[in-house]
């Protein structure tokens, strides 16, 4: 066991839902998934909400689900269409997998989220956080919902040491946290413990013990170490890739080019870019060895950090006499810009600045 919990300690996790129960249906935030819940909206919102906090979650939301009311109409959606709907929230796997997920849903359980734990950890993109919270959210099912936000609160409150970045201790904490679940209301129970995690038992910065309703049997409260758990590996250092980008505009078309299949951005569009910085001349000379003259301008540097990689880009604006031909790029307008080829966020300084040369 690699969680080691006292007897004290388990007691103390035994006392939260009737703590927390009574608090969250006080303190929970109004969100467009709770006001309407469904198993799809639960759905949608935990994917969304893995990587983007709540409030740039919500506008994005009602988007999708405007968009796409149904599972069936999320299977049937084109992949271009739902890269657009995505754009800007990042990690686009997770939409990749929502729409694979939905077209097994369609195929295999008549358009419908199963309420059945194995089956929804079965489905692409769905892990046991995911498959914990729309179990337990949409359908009432007695499994929990161990993230982040999660681990931080139950190793504050009982002092637990043992390290949140090893599997095996989500593993073990997401057992101690089954074995606490409430007969009624365990959906709640789960996004009270987020809220809590979100609102009052905060990641940066000091928790809020004061506004907390487990004081008076939070350890790390009583014993004011709070704030050295919970016990985590530390980040690796982002590797640094220096980018020039390429505002290439003709004839009133800006230039994208597509990303490869795999890795960083798979498959997304981009502005055409290169690594390392590019002295303006040499961008000139480039396209006078093609036969078209070229204006070339500097457009700033930007910066964009990934989970593991960090983008210094210098921009170029680069106006030519005509547009060329090359297999791996589009001439688009301003209007296919916005509404129909997503540009992932790390280019968002650049697309203004290409809006307005257009
Ligand atoms: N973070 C992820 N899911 C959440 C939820 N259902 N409520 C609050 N915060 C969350």
């Amino acid at each position: 066991m690699k969680l080691d919990l006292t007897s004290d300690a388990l007691k103390t996790l035994a006392a939260l839902p009737g703590l927390l129960l009574p608090w969250y249906r006080q303190n929970a935030r109004s969100m467009p998934w709770r006001e309407t819940p469904s198993p799809y909206y639960t759905w949608i919102s935990e994917i969304m909400l893995q990587q983007t906090r709540v409030e740039a979650a919500t506008g994005y939301f009602l988007r999708f689900i405007k968009a796409l009311p149904t599972i069936a109409d999320l299977a049937a959606t084109p992949d271009e269409e739902l890269m657009k709907l995505w754009e800007g929230l990042g990690y686009y796997s997770r939409a990749r997998n929502l729409k694979k997920a939905a077209e097994i849903l369609c195929r295999e359980y008549g358009g419908e989220l199963p309420a059945d734990y194995r089956a929804l950890l079965s489905l692409p993109g769905v892990g046991s956080y995911t498959a914990g919270a729309i179990a337990s959210i949409a359908f009432e099912l007695p499994y929990p919902a161990v993230d982040g936000n999660v681990l931080r609160v139950v190793s504050r409150v009982a002092e637990c040491r043992a390290n949140i970045s090893e599997p095996a201790v989500k593993k073990e904490w997401e057992q101690a946290i089954a074995s606490i679940l409430p007969q009624q209301g365990v959906g709640d129970f789960n996004q009270s413990l987020m809220e809590l995690g979100a609102l009052v038992c905060q990641p940066n910065g000091a928790p809020r013990c004061l506004a907390c309703p487990l004081v008076k049997v939070c350890k790390g409260f009583l014993n004011k170490t709070a704030e050295e758990f919970p016990v985590k590996a530390p980040k690796k250092e982002r590797r640094i890739e220096v980018l020039s980008v390429f505002l290439l505009v003709a004839d009133g078309k800006a230039a994208l080019s597509q990303r490869g299949e795999q890795g960083l951005l798979a498959g997304l569009w981009e502005l055409p870019n290169c690594p390392g910085k590019t002295a303006p001349d040499k961008i000139k000379g480039y396209f006078e060895k093609l036969g078209i003259s070229a204006a070339v301008e500097p457009a700033g540097s930007a910066k964009h950090i990934f989970t593991h990689v960090e983008w210094r880009m210098e921009g170029y604006a680069v106006r030519l006499e005509r547009p060329f031909d090359n297999p791996k790029l589009i001439w688009c307008t301003k209007n296919d810009l916005e509404s129909r080829y997503p540009l992932p966020s790390a280019f968002k300084k650049y697309r203004k600045l290409l809006e307005n040369m257009l």
